[in-house]
């Protein structure tokens, strides 16, 4: 069984995020979609939000499962018998960190890192750039799923 890990703060699941973990449901017998629990940074939504709004929007693609973290990514790997983590690179400014994330991730636990090209209709959109075009009003509604631009809106009515 092939298993895959995409990890994030998904704060919240973007169209962008949603595209890599589809296309990789194709290449993997499962994929576990793993939300990091930051308690040092608060972000717009919960960790069960999150979780909750990724369920509903990953609910077509049965082997994809949500689950959430905190730690060490390949300890997670480990305890759930996960051999590769994909991320996905939006563009070259995203490959330095990633490259270096994923080779510490090799020398702690010879976990391996796979990355995949976004989609280019996504390369632009990020969980932060949703967050404060909603705030101020703007549309989102190509960018996130019905589920989060829904929680977006009653969010922010607030
Ligand atoms: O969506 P993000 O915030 O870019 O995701 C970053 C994430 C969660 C993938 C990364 O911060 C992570 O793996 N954190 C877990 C802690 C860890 O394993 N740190 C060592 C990384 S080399």
């Amino acid at each position: 069984m092939r298993r895959a890990v995409c990890p994030g703060s998904f704060d919240p699941v973007t169209n962008g995020h949603l595209d890599v973990i589809e296309r990789m449901s194709r290449v993997f017998d499962e994929v576990v979609v793993a939300v990091l629990i930051n308690k040092s940074k608060q972000g717009l939504f919960t960790t069960e939000e999150r979780i909750d709004l990724l369920r509903q929007s990953v609910a077509e693609w049965p082997n994809v499962t949500v689950d959430s973290f905190h730690g060490l990514l390949v300890d997670f790997c480990k305890a759930r018998g996960i051999q590769v983590i994909v991320k996905g690179l939006r563009a070259v400014s995203d490959f330095d960190y990633e490259l270096q994330m994923g080779q510490m991730n090799h020398s702690l636990a010879q976990v391996e890192t796979l990355f995949m090209p976004t989609n280019p209709l996504y390369s632009f959109l990020s969980s932060s750039l949703v967050k404060e075009v909603a705030t101020y009003g703007g549309d989102v509604s190509r960018l996130v799923p019905p589920p989060v631009l829904a929680a977006l809106k009653a969010k922010l009515s607030g």
